[in-house]
Protein backbone atom coordinates (compact mmCIF):
# COMPACT_ATOMS: atom_id res chain seq x y z
CA UNK A 1 0.00 0.00 0.00
CA UNK A 2 1.50 3.47 -1.14
CA UNK A 3 1.00 6.24 1.06
CA UNK A 4 1.81 9.92 0.46
CA UNK A 5 4.54 11.28 1.69
CA UNK A 6 5.37 11.98 5.36
CA UNK A 7 4.85 15.90 5.71
CA UNK A 8 2.34 15.89 2.45
CA UNK A 9 -1.54 15.54 3.01
CA UNK A 10 -4.86 14.81 0.50
CA UNK A 11 -7.01 17.88 0.90
CA UNK A 12 -10.35 16.03 0.58
CA UNK A 13 -14.23 17.71 0.46
CA UNK A 14 -15.83 18.70 2.61
CA UNK A 15 -12.52 20.49 3.97
CA UNK A 16 -11.51 21.68 0.47
CA UNK A 17 -14.06 23.83 0.33
CA UNK A 18 -12.78 25.62 3.45
CA UNK A 19 -9.61 25.95 1.13
CA UNK A 20 -11.83 27.11 -1.47
CA UNK A 21 -13.47 29.87 0.71
CA UNK A 22 -10.00 31.05 1.90
CA UNK A 23 -8.56 31.94 -1.53
CA UNK A 24 -12.18 33.42 -2.80
CA UNK A 25 -12.01 35.64 0.46
CA UNK A 26 -8.01 36.41 -0.09
CA UNK A 27 -8.96 36.96 -3.80
CA UNK A 28 -11.39 39.52 -3.12
CA UNK A 29 -9.65 41.49 -0.57
CA UNK A 30 -6.11 41.38 -2.80
CA UNK A 31 -8.67 42.54 -5.38
CA UNK A 32 -9.85 45.27 -3.50
CA UNK A 33 -6.20 46.63 -2.83
CA UNK A 34 -5.66 46.62 -6.09
CA UNK A 35 -3.10 43.67 -6.28
CA UNK A 36 -3.08 41.34 -9.38
CA UNK A 37 -1.82 37.79 -9.03
CA UNK A 38 1.80 36.30 -10.05
CA UNK A 39 2.71 32.68 -10.49
CA UNK A 40 5.78 31.85 -10.30
CA UNK A 41 7.76 27.95 -10.99
CA UNK A 42 7.68 25.75 -8.22
CA UNK A 43 11.28 25.22 -8.85
CA UNK A 44 14.11 27.34 -9.31
CA UNK A 45 17.98 27.52 -9.30
CA UNK A 46 19.05 27.12 -5.84
CA UNK A 47 21.51 29.71 -6.00
CA UNK A 48 18.07 32.01 -5.87
CA UNK A 49 17.15 30.47 -2.21
CA UNK A 50 21.18 30.63 -1.27
CA UNK A 51 21.45 33.95 -2.39
CA UNK A 52 17.89 35.76 -1.15
CA UNK A 53 17.26 33.97 1.70
CA UNK A 54 20.49 33.86 2.88
CA UNK A 55 23.27 30.68 3.18
CA UNK A 56 23.37 30.47 7.32
CA UNK A 57 19.34 30.29 7.61
CA UNK A 58 17.70 27.10 8.43
CA UNK A 59 15.56 27.24 5.33
CA UNK A 60 18.66 27.22 3.20
CA UNK A 61 21.22 24.97 5.32
CA UNK A 62 18.65 22.00 6.16
CA UNK A 63 15.26 22.38 4.84
CA UNK A 64 15.57 22.70 1.38
CA UNK A 65 14.50 20.14 -1.64
CA UNK A 66 17.72 20.33 -3.70
CA UNK A 67 18.72 18.24 -6.47
CA UNK A 68 21.26 18.24 -9.20
CA UNK A 69 19.40 18.29 -12.26
CA UNK A 70 21.32 16.45 -15.10
CA UNK A 71 21.60 18.04 -18.67
CA UNK A 72 19.72 16.61 -21.27
CA UNK A 73 21.51 17.80 -24.52
CA UNK A 74 24.81 19.70 -25.28
CA UNK A 75 23.68 22.36 -25.42
CA UNK A 76 22.34 22.42 -21.40
CA UNK A 77 24.42 22.71 -18.16
CA UNK A 78 24.04 20.20 -15.33
CA UNK A 79 22.38 22.76 -12.60
CA UNK A 80 21.26 22.84 -8.97
CA UNK A 81 17.30 23.22 -8.49
CA UNK A 82 15.09 23.54 -5.40
CA UNK A 83 11.74 22.98 -4.60
CA UNK A 84 10.54 26.81 -3.57
CA UNK A 85 10.71 27.10 0.19
CA UNK A 86 8.89 30.38 -0.25
CA UNK A 87 7.70 32.55 -2.86
CA UNK A 88 9.54 36.19 -2.11
CA UNK A 89 12.91 35.51 -3.55
CA UNK A 90 11.04 34.12 -6.54
CA UNK A 91 8.94 36.91 -6.97
CA UNK A 92 11.06 39.48 -6.84
CA UNK A 93 13.47 37.49 -9.32
CA UNK A 94 10.62 37.87 -12.03
CA UNK A 95 10.14 41.30 -11.40
CA UNK A 96 13.59 41.69 -12.36
CA UNK A 97 14.02 39.65 -15.05
CA UNK A 98 10.41 40.54 -16.69
CA UNK A 99 11.61 44.71 -15.91
CA UNK A 100 8.72 45.36 -13.78
CA UNK A 101 10.93 48.43 -11.99
CA UNK A 102 11.26 50.11 -15.25
CA UNK A 103 7.63 51.08 -15.18
CA UNK A 104 8.24 53.55 -12.28
CA UNK A 105 5.33 52.03 -10.96
CA UNK A 106 4.99 50.38 -7.49
CA UNK A 107 4.44 46.14 -8.27
CA UNK A 108 1.50 45.10 -5.87
CA UNK A 109 1.72 41.52 -6.58
CA UNK A 110 -0.44 38.56 -4.52
CA UNK A 111 0.05 34.37 -5.34
CA UNK A 112 -1.25 31.77 -3.39
CA UNK A 113 0.79 28.13 -3.76
CA UNK A 114 2.72 25.33 -2.74
CA UNK A 115 6.00 25.41 -0.74
CA UNK A 116 8.36 23.42 0.18
CA UNK A 117 10.70 22.62 3.74
CA UNK A 118 11.88 19.57 4.79
CA UNK A 119 10.75 20.43 8.52
CA UNK A 120 9.86 17.75 11.17
CA UNK A 121 6.21 17.41 10.61
CA UNK A 122 3.98 17.98 13.14
CA UNK A 123 0.02 19.82 13.34
CA UNK A 124 0.16 22.55 11.71
CA UNK A 125 3.70 22.12 9.85
CA UNK A 126 4.28 20.28 6.70
CA UNK A 127 7.52 19.52 3.85
CA UNK A 128 4.73 20.71 1.54
CA UNK A 129 2.00 23.23 2.82
CA UNK A 130 0.18 26.54 1.00
CA UNK A 131 0.93 30.23 1.34
CA UNK A 132 -1.01 32.78 0.12
CA UNK A 133 1.07 35.62 0.03
CA UNK A 134 1.50 39.29 -1.09
CA UNK A 135 5.11 41.60 -1.94
CA UNK A 136 4.83 45.34 -2.67
CA UNK A 137 7.91 46.20 -4.41
CA UNK A 138 9.06 49.48 -6.77
CA UNK A 139 11.97 51.64 -7.66
CA UNK A 140 12.26 54.23 -4.67
CA UNK A 141 10.49 56.81 -6.49
CA UNK A 142 7.72 54.92 -6.65
CA UNK A 143 7.29 55.52 -3.06
CA UNK A 144 8.39 51.80 -1.84
CA UNK A 145 9.93 53.30 1.26
CA UNK A 146 7.33 54.62 2.74
CA UNK A 147 6.18 53.64 6.20
CA UNK A 148 2.46 54.06 4.54
CA UNK A 149 3.11 51.04 2.88
CA UNK A 150 4.17 48.77 6.17
CA UNK A 151 0.76 50.70 7.44
CA UNK A 152 -1.51 49.50 4.61
CA UNK A 153 -0.33 46.03 4.20
CA UNK A 154 -1.02 45.14 8.10
CA UNK A 155 -3.82 47.47 8.02
CA UNK A 156 -5.18 44.63 5.02
CA UNK A 157 -3.95 41.75 7.10
CA UNK A 158 -5.93 42.89 10.17
CA UNK A 159 -9.37 43.19 7.27
CA UNK A 160 -8.61 39.91 5.48
CA UNK A 161 -8.48 37.94 8.89
CA UNK A 162 -11.69 39.81 9.91
CA UNK A 163 -13.08 38.87 6.77
CA UNK A 164 -12.30 34.98 7.12
CA UNK A 165 -14.00 35.35 10.94
CA UNK A 166 -10.38 34.80 12.25
CA UNK A 167 -10.68 36.50 15.52
CA UNK A 168 -8.39 36.59 18.36
CA UNK A 169 -4.64 36.91 16.55
CA UNK A 170 -1.95 39.16 18.19
CA UNK A 171 -0.12 41.11 15.65
CA UNK A 172 3.62 41.31 16.69
CA UNK A 173 5.86 44.06 15.55
CA UNK A 174 9.72 44.77 15.25
CA UNK A 175 12.28 46.74 13.42
CA UNK A 176 15.46 44.94 12.44
CA UNK A 177 16.79 48.07 10.97
CA UNK A 178 19.01 48.58 7.78
CA UNK A 179 21.64 46.40 6.50
CA UNK A 180 24.10 48.38 8.38
CA UNK A 181 22.02 48.31 11.77
CA UNK A 182 21.44 44.80 11.67
CA UNK A 183 25.23 44.18 10.96
CA UNK A 184 25.98 46.12 14.03
CA UNK A 185 23.27 44.51 16.23
CA UNK A 186 24.89 41.23 15.48
CA UNK A 187 28.32 42.18 16.39
CA UNK A 188 27.04 43.62 19.50
CA UNK A 189 25.10 40.70 19.76
CA UNK A 190 28.34 38.46 19.54
CA UNK A 191 30.24 40.24 22.33
CA UNK A 192 27.41 39.82 24.58
CA UNK A 193 27.17 36.54 23.84
CA UNK A 194 30.62 35.70 24.98
CA UNK A 195 30.99 35.50 28.54
CA UNK A 196 27.35 33.45 28.36
CA UNK A 197 27.00 31.38 25.73
CA UNK A 198 28.49 28.34 27.27
CA UNK A 199 25.58 28.16 29.69
CA UNK A 200 23.53 28.00 26.22
CA UNK A 201 21.79 24.65 23.77
CA UNK A 202 24.08 23.75 21.21
CA UNK A 203 22.33 25.58 18.48
CA UNK A 204 22.59 28.83 20.10
CA UNK A 205 26.52 27.96 20.63
CA UNK A 206 27.01 27.31 16.90
CA UNK A 207 24.64 30.52 16.24
CA UNK A 208 26.66 32.55 18.23
CA UNK A 209 29.32 31.76 16.12
CA UNK A 210 27.49 32.10 12.75
CA UNK A 211 24.56 34.70 12.65
CA UNK A 212 23.98 35.57 16.52
CA UNK A 213 20.80 37.43 15.21
CA UNK A 214 19.48 33.37 15.40
CA UNK A 215 19.78 33.29 18.79
CA UNK A 216 16.78 35.73 19.67
CA UNK A 217 14.45 32.55 17.41
CA UNK A 218 15.73 30.13 20.44
CA UNK A 219 12.53 28.37 22.17
CA UNK A 220 14.91 26.24 24.84
CA UNK A 221 13.33 27.46 27.85
CA UNK A 222 16.78 27.18 29.74
CA UNK A 223 18.09 29.52 27.55
CA UNK A 224 15.44 32.01 27.69
CA UNK A 225 16.62 33.87 31.22
CA UNK A 226 19.78 34.05 29.45
CA UNK A 227 18.06 35.94 26.01
CA UNK A 228 16.21 38.35 28.23
CA UNK A 229 19.60 39.82 29.30
CA UNK A 230 20.76 40.30 25.99
CA UNK A 231 21.10 44.07 24.47
CA UNK A 232 17.88 44.41 22.06
CA UNK A 233 17.94 45.57 18.08
CA UNK A 234 16.21 48.74 18.95
CA UNK A 235 19.50 49.82 20.40
CA UNK A 236 21.29 49.65 17.67
CA UNK A 237 18.51 51.47 15.00
CA UNK A 238 20.16 54.76 12.98
CA UNK A 239 17.87 57.78 13.49
CA UNK A 240 15.98 56.90 9.83
CA UNK A 241 14.99 53.59 10.84
CA UNK A 242 13.73 54.93 14.12
CA UNK A 243 11.42 57.31 12.29
CA UNK A 244 10.44 54.97 9.82
CA UNK A 245 9.32 52.75 12.39
CA UNK A 246 7.91 55.44 14.42
CA UNK A 247 5.91 56.51 11.27
CA UNK A 248 4.63 52.79 10.94
CA UNK A 249 3.11 52.52 14.51
CA UNK A 250 1.69 55.80 14.68
CA UNK A 251 -0.30 54.45 11.41
CA UNK A 252 -1.58 51.81 12.93
CA UNK A 253 -2.96 53.48 15.59
CA UNK A 254 -4.73 55.96 13.44
CA UNK A 255 -6.77 53.01 11.79
CA UNK A 256 -6.93 51.27 15.58
CA UNK A 257 -4.60 48.23 14.48
CA UNK A 258 -3.76 46.80 17.21
CA UNK A 259 -0.10 45.54 18.08
CA UNK A 260 2.31 44.29 20.53
CA UNK A 261 5.91 45.10 20.46
CA UNK A 262 8.64 41.74 20.32
CA UNK A 263 11.72 43.04 19.88
CA UNK A 264 12.96 39.50 19.96
CA UNK A 265 11.13 38.84 16.17
CA UNK A 266 14.15 39.34 13.94
CA UNK A 267 12.13 36.34 11.50
CA UNK A 268 14.22 33.27 10.06
CA UNK A 269 15.15 34.79 6.29
CA UNK A 270 18.19 36.90 6.05
CA UNK A 271 16.51 39.50 3.62
CA UNK A 272 14.75 41.65 6.09
CA UNK A 273 15.21 45.39 6.93
CA UNK A 274 13.35 47.43 9.14
CA UNK A 275 9.88 46.47 9.76
CA UNK A 276 9.19 42.97 10.68
CA UNK A 277 5.90 41.04 11.65
CA UNK A 278 4.07 37.66 12.74
CA UNK A 279 0.57 37.16 13.01
CA UNK A 280 0.16 34.54 15.66
CA UNK A 281 -2.71 32.66 16.90
CA UNK A 282 -3.29 30.67 20.16
CA UNK A 283 -5.18 27.83 19.20
CA UNK A 284 -2.36 26.46 16.88
CA UNK A 285 -0.26 25.63 19.16
CA UNK A 286 3.39 25.27 19.00
CA UNK A 287 3.30 26.20 15.54
CA UNK A 288 1.33 29.56 15.93
CA UNK A 289 2.47 32.20 13.55
CA UNK A 290 -0.75 32.52 10.78
CA UNK A 291 1.68 34.54 8.79
CA UNK A 292 5.02 36.19 9.10
CA UNK A 293 5.96 39.11 6.60
CA UNK A 294 8.36 42.36 6.69
CA UNK A 295 10.47 45.07 4.86
CA UNK A 296 13.07 43.66 2.39
CA UNK A 297 14.87 46.74 0.90
CA UNK A 298 17.82 45.57 -0.61
CA UNK A 299 17.02 41.89 -1.84
CA UNK A 300 16.49 42.66 -5.53
CA UNK A 301 20.30 44.42 -5.33
CA UNK A 302 21.24 41.13 -3.88
CA UNK A 303 19.45 39.51 -7.04
CA UNK A 304 21.36 41.61 -8.98
CA UNK A 305 18.56 43.77 -9.81
CA UNK A 306 18.16 48.06 -9.31
CA UNK A 307 17.53 49.56 -6.25
CA UNK A 308 13.72 48.22 -5.49
CA UNK A 309 12.83 48.02 -1.96
CA UNK A 310 9.63 46.10 -0.82
CA UNK A 311 7.06 44.86 1.95
CA UNK A 312 5.22 41.41 1.95
CA UNK A 313 4.06 38.74 4.02
CA UNK A 314 2.79 34.89 3.80
CA UNK A 315 -0.08 33.46 5.26
CA UNK A 316 0.26 29.73 5.92
CA UNK A 317 -2.74 28.59 3.99
CA UNK A 318 -2.91 25.08 6.46
CA UNK A 319 -2.84 27.01 9.66
CA UNK A 320 -5.68 29.06 8.56
CA UNK A 321 -7.50 26.75 8.00
CA UNK A 322 -6.86 24.39 10.57
CA UNK A 323 -8.08 27.98 12.95
CA UNK A 324 -11.22 27.93 10.71
CA UNK A 325 -12.19 24.65 10.31
CA UNK A 326 -13.80 23.35 13.59
CA UNK A 327 -16.40 26.63 13.15
CA UNK A 328 -17.09 25.96 9.56
CA UNK A 329 -17.50 22.63 8.86
CA UNK A 330 -21.02 22.22 9.47
CA UNK A 331 -21.79 24.88 7.47
CA UNK A 332 -19.36 23.12 4.77
CA UNK A 333 -20.99 20.13 5.25
CA UNK A 334 -24.21 21.87 4.39
CA UNK A 335 -22.87 23.60 1.38
CA UNK A 336 -21.90 20.74 0.21
CA UNK A 337 -24.92 19.17 -0.04
CA UNK A 338 -26.57 19.05 -3.53
CA UNK A 339 -30.33 20.81 -4.12
CA UNK A 340 -31.43 17.66 -5.21
CA UNK A 341 -31.30 13.74 -5.55
CA UNK A 342 -32.63 12.44 -8.63
CA UNK A 343 -33.91 8.98 -8.05
CA UNK A 344 -35.21 6.76 -10.97
CA UNK A 345 -37.79 3.47 -10.13
CA UNK A 346 -36.11 0.98 -11.78
CA UNK A 347 -33.48 1.31 -14.45
CA UNK A 348 -35.78 2.06 -17.25
CA UNK A 349 -36.59 5.35 -16.06
CA UNK A 350 -32.62 6.13 -15.93
CA UNK A 351 -32.04 8.01 -19.21
CA UNK A 352 -35.28 9.54 -18.30
CA UNK A 353 -33.39 10.93 -15.06
CA UNK A 354 -30.46 11.96 -16.91
CA UNK A 355 -32.47 13.59 -18.91
CA UNK A 356 -34.09 15.56 -15.70
CA UNK A 357 -30.83 16.01 -14.31
CA UNK A 358 -29.68 17.78 -17.10
CA UNK A 359 -32.73 19.80 -17.47
CA UNK A 360 -32.16 21.07 -13.66
CA UNK A 361 -28.59 21.33 -13.68
CA UNK A 362 -28.80 23.75 -17.28
CA UNK A 363 -31.07 25.91 -14.80
CA UNK A 364 -28.28 26.46 -12.45
CA UNK A 365 -28.51 23.72 -9.85
CA UNK A 366 -26.47 21.34 -7.80
CA UNK A 367 -27.94 17.54 -8.96
CA UNK A 368 -26.97 14.19 -7.25
CA UNK A 369 -28.05 11.58 -10.13
CA UNK A 370 -29.36 8.42 -8.62
CA UNK A 371 -29.57 4.99 -10.22
CA UNK A 372 -32.63 3.29 -10.98
CA UNK A 373 -31.35 -0.27 -9.92
CA UNK A 374 -31.76 1.13 -6.15
CA UNK A 375 -34.43 0.22 -4.01
CA UNK A 376 -36.40 3.27 -2.58
CA UNK A 377 -35.21 3.08 0.60
CA UNK A 378 -31.55 2.92 -0.50
CA UNK A 379 -32.25 5.62 -2.74
CA UNK A 380 -33.41 7.79 0.30
CA UNK A 381 -30.31 7.06 2.64
CA UNK A 382 -28.27 7.77 -0.11
CA UNK A 383 -30.26 11.43 -0.83
CA UNK A 384 -30.64 12.22 2.40
CA UNK A 385 -27.11 12.19 3.18
CA UNK A 386 -25.79 14.22 -0.29
CA UNK A 387 -28.87 16.72 -0.95
CA UNK A 388 -31.93 18.52 0.51
CA UNK A 389 -34.14 17.02 -1.53
CA UNK A 390 -35.23 13.73 -3.32
CA UNK A 391 -36.66 13.72 -6.35
CA UNK A 392 -38.75 10.26 -7.33
CA UNK A 393 -39.30 10.10 -10.91
CA UNK A 394 -41.06 6.51 -11.50
CA UNK A 395 -42.96 6.01 -14.62
CA UNK A 396 -46.76 7.99 -13.58
CA UNK A 397 -44.24 10.91 -12.78
CA UNK A 398 -43.06 10.77 -16.38
CA UNK A 399 -46.14 10.75 -18.22
CA UNK A 400 -47.76 12.83 -15.66
CA UNK A 401 -45.17 15.58 -15.71
CA UNK A 402 -45.90 15.61 -11.72
CA UNK A 403 -42.77 14.49 -9.32
CA UNK A 404 -42.91 13.89 -5.73
CA UNK A 405 -39.89 15.86 -4.43
CA UNK A 406 -39.22 15.34 -0.11
CA UNK A 407 -37.78 18.20 1.49
CA UNK A 408 -35.02 16.34 4.17
CA UNK A 409 -35.01 19.27 6.74
CA UNK A 410 -38.62 20.04 6.74
CA UNK A 411 -39.92 16.29 6.08
CA UNK A 412 -42.83 17.93 3.69
CA UNK A 413 -43.16 15.75 0.36
CA UNK A 414 -44.98 18.04 -2.09
CA UNK A 415 -46.39 17.17 -5.77
CA UNK A 416 -44.53 19.47 -7.86
CA UNK A 417 -45.01 20.25 -11.81
CA UNK A 418 -42.52 19.70 -13.70
CA UNK A 419 -41.88 23.08 -15.46
CA UNK A 420 -41.71 24.66 -11.43
CA UNK A 421 -39.33 22.39 -10.18
CA UNK A 422 -36.24 24.13 -10.62
CA UNK A 423 -37.81 27.07 -9.01
CA UNK A 424 -39.24 24.88 -6.19
CA UNK A 425 -36.04 23.58 -5.20
CA UNK A 426 -34.09 26.21 -4.97
CA UNK A 427 -35.96 27.71 -2.58
CA UNK A 428 -36.34 28.03 0.28
CA UNK A 429 -32.33 28.85 0.38
CA UNK A 430 -29.95 26.06 1.44
CA UNK A 431 -28.77 26.86 4.87
P1 LIG B 1 7.91 32.47 6.75
O1 LIG B 1 7.74 33.05 8.11
O2 LIG B 1 9.02 31.54 6.55
O3 LIG B 1 8.00 33.69 5.75
O4 LIG B 1 6.56 31.74 6.33
C1 LIG B 1 5.33 32.44 6.37
C2 LIG B 1 4.23 31.55 6.94
O5 LIG B 1 4.16 30.32 6.21
C3 LIG B 1 4.43 31.12 8.37
O6 LIG B 1 4.00 32.12 9.27
C4 LIG B 1 3.55 29.89 8.45
O7 LIG B 1 2.19 30.26 8.65
C5 LIG B 1 3.69 29.31 7.06
N1 LIG B 1 4.65 28.18 7.09
C6 LIG B 1 5.99 28.24 7.04
N2 LIG B 1 6.53 27.00 7.10
C7 LIG B 1 5.48 26.14 7.17
C8 LIG B 1 5.37 24.71 7.24
N3 LIG B 1 6.43 23.90 7.23
N4 LIG B 1 4.13 24.17 7.32
C9 LIG B 1 3.04 24.97 7.32
N5 LIG B 1 3.08 26.31 7.25
C10 LIG B 1 4.29 26.89 7.18
C11 LIG B 1 8.14 33.58 4.39
O8 LIG B 1 8.01 32.55 3.78
C12 LIG B 1 8.35 34.90 3.70
N6 LIG B 1 8.52 34.66 2.25
C13 LIG B 1 7.21 35.83 3.96
C14 LIG B 1 7.40 37.16 3.30
C15 LIG B 1 6.84 37.59 2.16
N7 LIG B 1 8.19 38.14 3.75
C16 LIG B 1 8.14 39.16 2.90
N8 LIG B 1 7.33 38.82 1.93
Amino acid sequence: MIKAVRGTRDILPPASAVWNHVERIAREVFRSYNFGEIRTPIFEATELFARGVGEETDIVSKEMYTWEDRARAQSEKTQSLTLRPENTAGVVRAAIEHNLFESGQLQKLYYIGPQFRRERPQKGRYRQFSQIGAEVIGPPSSGSESPLRDAEILEMLATLLDELGITGWTLELNSVGSAADRAKYNETLRAALVPVVSQMCADCQRRAVTNPLRVLDCKIPADQPIIDTLPVIADSLDEASRTHFAVVTASLDAAGVPYTLNHRLVRGLDYYTRTTFEFTHGGLGAQNALLGGGRYDGLSEVLGGPRAPGIGFAMGEDRLVLTLLAALDQKAAAQQKAEAFIAPLGESLNAAALVLARELRHQGLWIELGEGSFRLKKSFEAADKTAHHIVILGEDELKSGILTVKNFSTGIQTKVPRAELAVFLAEPPRE
